[in-house]
């Protein structure tokens, strides 16, 4: 039985990950270590949480000695590294924090891997990553794996940081590395501070829409389980020391991408056209804003076979209904300090 370390499992897409993996994969026994901060929340794997072969293990990654000793407990086969603080605005109000999860983490899980494994043959170090390490695209072009680093948030400099020390232990000890650069996801168990579970949230509730700048901002949008067979497919096939981008090659400018949530949410919430509109405000900028990420994912195309499966309208539409039908995980996330977080941050704008 092949023992795998998926670190960041309590989170929105490695609770995915997880999921698919241990009901995908009986035969190997899938070990998710988490912290469990405000992003992390084990109400995310309660389906399969009995299944034999998952064990989740309580730890946090900037405790290096401690992850030597896991890597030395466990054995691990292989990593599937997903755990990080995530969230942009986060980043530039507290960038230290992602310093330490994101940059000192990330080493931390390279040093176990590289001093505990003996033999690095068919043993795997799979970091995931973002498409935001490429910095900011004007109206036209794509982001290639080629395509030079150039971050611009504390967020994505400490992720850009990240994959270059994954490449580094790659090319200095041969540890046997990959790395996936994926575009904005959305879908079920997102945290509600990210840009769709927010806006469905406040629509429920009557609270305004937080729309930064002028709206005009290009995400390029992919559902949740489409990254997690990505990544499925990359940790299996994917080439040592290469690297793949991921995206849905679905570019929404965010002021359309809300007004098509509007209207999804006033056929679900039965309120008349333009009711969930009247929400949308207007507000301060985000600092350093990146105007546009586009990814090109030809190559993993090509390569592996992947292609995301579903239109976008059909993935929003999933994702609304499963934030209305789990009101109770909602009330549960946005308890505790939630509110106070943002109470704050919009007093700043
Ligand atoms: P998330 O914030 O929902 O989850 C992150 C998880 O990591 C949480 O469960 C948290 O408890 C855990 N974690 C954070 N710091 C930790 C620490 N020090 N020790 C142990 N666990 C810790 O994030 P997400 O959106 O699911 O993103 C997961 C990964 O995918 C991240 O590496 C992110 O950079 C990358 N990514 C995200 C997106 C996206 O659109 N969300 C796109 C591309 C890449
Ligand atoms: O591109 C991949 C990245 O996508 C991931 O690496 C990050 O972890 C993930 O958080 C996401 O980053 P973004 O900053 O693009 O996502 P966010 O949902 O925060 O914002 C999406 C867009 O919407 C962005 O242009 C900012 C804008 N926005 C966001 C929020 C939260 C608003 O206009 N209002 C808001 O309230």
């Amino acid at each position: 039985m092949k023992t795998i370390l998926i670190t960041g499992g309590a989170g929105f897409i490695g609770s995915h990950v997880v999921r698919r993996f241990v009901k995908k994969y009986p035969d190997y026994k899938i070990v998710n270590l988490d912290n469990l901060t405000y992003a992390g929340n084990l109400a995310n794997l309660r389906d399969i949480e009995k299944e034999p072969n998952y064990e989740f293990v309580k730890a946090d990654i900037t405790a290096g000695e401690l992850m030597k000793a896991l890597f030395k407990k466990y054995r691990f086969d292989g990593v599937i590294h997903l755990a990080a603080e995530s969230h942009v605005d986060r980043s530039i109000s507290s960038p230290m924090e992602f310093i330490y999860a994101n940059i000192v983490g990330t080493v931390n899980l390279l040093n176990a891997a590289r001093l505990i494994w003996d033999d690095f043959t068919g043993r795997r170090f799979y970091h995931i990553s973002t498409d935001e390490v490429y910095g900011s695209l004007g109206a036209k072009g794509f982001f290639y794996e080629n395509t030079a680093y150039d971050p611009r948030s504390p967020y994505s400099a400490s992720k850009a940081s990240s994959d270059h020390l994954v490449r580094a232990y790659y090319h200095t000890y041969g540890l046997p590395t990959v790395i996936s650069n994926c575009s904005n996801n959305y879908g079920p168990f997102q945290f509600p501070e990210k840009l769709i579970p927010l806006a469905i949230h406040n629509i429920k509730h009557n609270k305004l829409i937080p729309v930064y700048g002028k709206g005009e901002n290009i995400r390029d949008w992919l559902f949740v389980d489409d990254h997690a067979n990505a990544i499925d497919m990359i940790y299996h096939d994917g080439k040592i020391g290469e690297t793949y981008n991921i995206g849905g090659n679905n570019e929404w400018k965010n002021i359309d991408l809300i007004n098509l949530l509007c209207q999804i949410m006033n056929r679900k919430l039965k309120r008349s056209a333009g009711t969930s509109e009247n929400l949308i405000t207007y507000v301060k900028d985000r600092a350093g804003h990146d105007l546009r990420y586009a990814i090109d994912s030809g190559k993993i195309q090509k390569e592996l076979g992947w292609k995301p499966s579903l239109q976008f309208e059909e993935g929003l539409e999933k994702t609304v209904e499963w934030y209305l039908a789990n009101e109770e995980w909602m009330k549960n996330v946005t308890s505790g300090d939630y509110q106070k977080y943002y109470d704050s941050q919009y007093n700043k704008r």
